[in-house]
């Protein structure tokens, strides 16, 4: 039985590879992920490498003269903004994101505008037959885009074609249908979409083709066999949104080539997806009059300030463990707010429901955004509104101090911009003072409670 000995078992969720099969991964702690695989190695070598038998290295400073690396702008400003400045030429991207959130029509779109730019494009789709492809480039209106198309999942003959070709630019749609002929496991499990990677990646750096690899989501938000390709890429976009919600947007979350976290955003329409130049506009568009229970909340993606409205709902529970719903933010984040609250300000959300929302479908992470969303609580439940043209920033420590954040000057300015014309910062934020918006800085949330809510 030396084959079975010799295959392993791999979580299908983060790729940790086990000796024997379990229910439950060790290490991501998902149920029934784990499959047995063909290893990818022929087995563990027998003998060292020992020293003296390789080609001694040529080392060299940090310092160079060598020029940076080319790029190419694709003319829609949000997605050059993601991808760090452009498409860096011989590097290797990953796009993230839900079935049906839009990753083909994105791609597709960027295929046309880097075509238009003067790029060789080549889009192979595993997914969709060429006719369907086609069918949503009439309806984009980029149908005379010169890109090239494939509906291809035999990777052997992708790589044969792209040798051939010699690309500026393969998009693989995705990595999933891939499927290497070399490897003895089925299309889209992890030792597939890892070799599938490896072999295009490779090909982008030997051969100067920079390549899109698009990925799909599993439920609790990660790609199938995802870790493996993070890490062999330069590049990792995510592209997030609610599916009832016609925004979407682009993160950045690991970048070879520009800052991480940077984000781009769209919205989804009729003819595909239109950039959306100012988010903050867009995502307090449907504000309407002071409503007790939303906040606005200044903050940072990436290098642009954004603003987004918080609102919360508090109602008395029927339930023994009341609930908490949270759409948008972490929900361990607006567990800690809740304890800090009631240790710190005594302000019991004991026996009420919570439920927490970002208008907009935009997701938060900023620990910043504690404020806004102790506010939006607070308000809620004292059902007091909060003035309309505030917005408010601060990260809340245990202890119910005010930490103070970046970019104070960037948020204050976003705002200002706006029309909003007061705001609330933690005490030790960075003296700016920005025309036309009255500041008021607080150390800690016993403060601001008494200040904004005069209740505490
Ligand atoms: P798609 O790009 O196929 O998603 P993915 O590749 O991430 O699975 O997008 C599918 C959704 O986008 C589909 O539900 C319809 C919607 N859509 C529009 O609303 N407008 C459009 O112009 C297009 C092309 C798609
Ligand atoms: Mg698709």
């Amino acid at each position: 039985m030396a084959k079975s000995s010799s295959s392993s078992f791999v979580c299908n969720d983060c790729g940790a590879v086990h000796k024997k099969w379990a229910g439950r991964c060790d290490a991501c702690g998902a149920w029934n992920s784990i499959v047995e695989e063909a290893p990818l190695s022929a087995g563990p070598r027998t003998a060292g490498l020992g020293a003296g038998r390789g080609r001694r290295i040529a080392l060299s400073s940090l310092s160079s003269a060598e020029e940076p690396p080319p790029r190419t702008m694709s003319g829609l400003p949000e997605l050059d903004r993601v991808l760090g400045g452009g498409l860096v030429a011989a590097s290797a991207t990953l796009v993230g994101g839900d079935p049906g959130i839009g990753k083909s029509t994105l791609l597709l779109q960027a295929a046309a505008a880097f075509a238009r730019q003067g790029l060789s494009c080549l889009y192979v789709s595993g997914e969709e037959a060429a006719a369907q492809v086609r069918m949503r480039a009439r309806r984009l209106g980029l149908a005379d885009a010169p890109v090239q198309l494939a509906a291809e999942t035999s990777l052997r003959d992708i790589l044969t074609t792209l040798d051939a070709l010699r690309p500026d630019l393969a998009i693989i749609d995705s990595i999933q249908t891939m499927w290497a002929d070399n490897v003895d496991s089925a299309p889209g499990s992890v030792t597939q979409v890892r070799a599938a990677a490896h072999e295009l990646v490779n090909f982008a750096k030997r051969r100067g083709t920079s390549v899109i690899l698009v990925g799909h989501v599993t439920k609790d938000g990660q790609i199938a066999g995802p870790r493996v390709v993070e890490h062999m890429v330069d590049t990792v976009l995510y592209f997030e949104g609610e599916r009832g919600h016609q925004f979407r947007i682009l993160r950045a979350v690991k970048n070879r080539f520009g800052p991480a976290d940077e984000i781009g955003v769209f919205e989804m329409t009729g003819a595909g997806l239109s950039e959306v130049a100012n988010p903050s506009a867009v995502f307090l568009s449907d504000r309407g009059q002071a409503t007790p229970g939303s906040a606005v909340f200044a903050g940072i993606e990436g290098t642009r300030p954004v603003l987004t409205e918080i609102q919360a709902l508090v109602a008395p529970s029927p339930l023994g463990t009341p609930r908490r719903t949270v759409v948008g933010l972490d929900a361990a984040r607006l567990s800690t707010i809740l304890a800090v609250l009631e240790a710190r300000c005594g302000i019991p959300f004991a026996g009420l429901d919570v439920f927490l929302n970002v208008a907009g479908g935009m997701r938060v992470t900023e620990p910043a955004a504690d404020l806004a969303v102790a506010a939006s609580l607070l308000s809620a439940r004292e059902d007091v509104a909060l003035p309309p043209d505030m917005v408010i920033f601060g990260e809340i420590s245990l202890s119910g101090a005010l930490r103070p954040v970046t970019q104070t000057e960037n948020r204050l300015k976003e705002a200002q911009k706006l029309g909003f014309t007061q705001a609330i910062a933690p005490e030790k934020s960075k003296q700016t003072a920005v025309q036309g918006i009255r500041v008021r800085k607080m150390p800690d949330l016993i403060t601001f409670v008494g200040d904004v809510f005069a209740a505490g």
